[in-house]
């Protein structure tokens, strides 16, 4: 199963299925790793892991259309099976999730549809809920919208941050992400 990756920041969620791919407990090719804007440490490491990389950076293009297209081709010159977006903070358009057969995975810090959006973590604890957590699903053309495929919860502890909570939910997230990239992956070689 061949995968590219998406993201836009630090790409810890990345790394731990580069990690999983290296020791051979998950059986992905990544293709490639994408970001849409340059400098981010997760095409950085990507790099420096042998993975090519890309950037289409949605501030060259004139409006989300052109960069909605200009992604599209980039991505598909790697004819991934699945698109991941990985802390991708952008919204794709219907066409680029069509382009790829609907195979779009996201991962967010939240269990959806609670605390969609690019503050998930900080729109729970502000909420004041006692438990939280992380879900993978299967991303459509809205904000963190889309079938959930797995979700794990976490409990939310007395003087909890922003900071601490998402990290102990990335701990999670990390592992929830290459479990459901196994799993994808043993029913698509199933298939060949
Ligand atoms: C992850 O927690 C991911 O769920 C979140 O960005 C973080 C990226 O971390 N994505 C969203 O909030 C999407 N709405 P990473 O760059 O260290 O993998």
């Amino acid at each position: 199963m061949r995968i590219v990756v998406l993201v836009s920041g630090t790409g810890s969620n990345l790394q731990a299925v580069i990690d999983a791919v290296t020791a051979g407990a998950l059986d992905v090719e990544i293709a490639a790793v994408g970001a849409d804007r340059p400098g981010t440490f997760g095409v950085e490491r990507s790099a420096a892991a042998g993975i090519p990389t890309f950037v289409v950076d949605f501030k060259a293009y004139p409006d989300r259309a052109a960069w909605n297209a200009a992604l599209t081709e980039t991505v598909a010159a790697y004819a991934p099976d699945v698109v991941v977006s990985s802390g991708f903070m952008r919204i794709v358009s219907a066409g680029f999730i069509d382009a790829f057969g609907g195979k779009y995975l996201n991962t967010h810090p939240a269990l959806l549809p609670s605390f969609p959006g690019a503050h998930g973590v900080r729109d729970a604890l502000a909420y004041g809920v006692k438990v939280t957590g992380c879900t993978v699903h299967w991303a459509d053309a809205g904000v963190d919208t889309g079938p959930i495929i797995a979700q794990e919860a976490v409990a939310i502890e007395d003087g909890e941050t922003e900071e601490s909570l998402h990290e102990r939910i990335k701990v999670v997230e990390r592992r929830l992400l290459v479990s459901t990239l196994a799993s994808l992956a043993a029913a698509h070689n199933g298939r060949k």
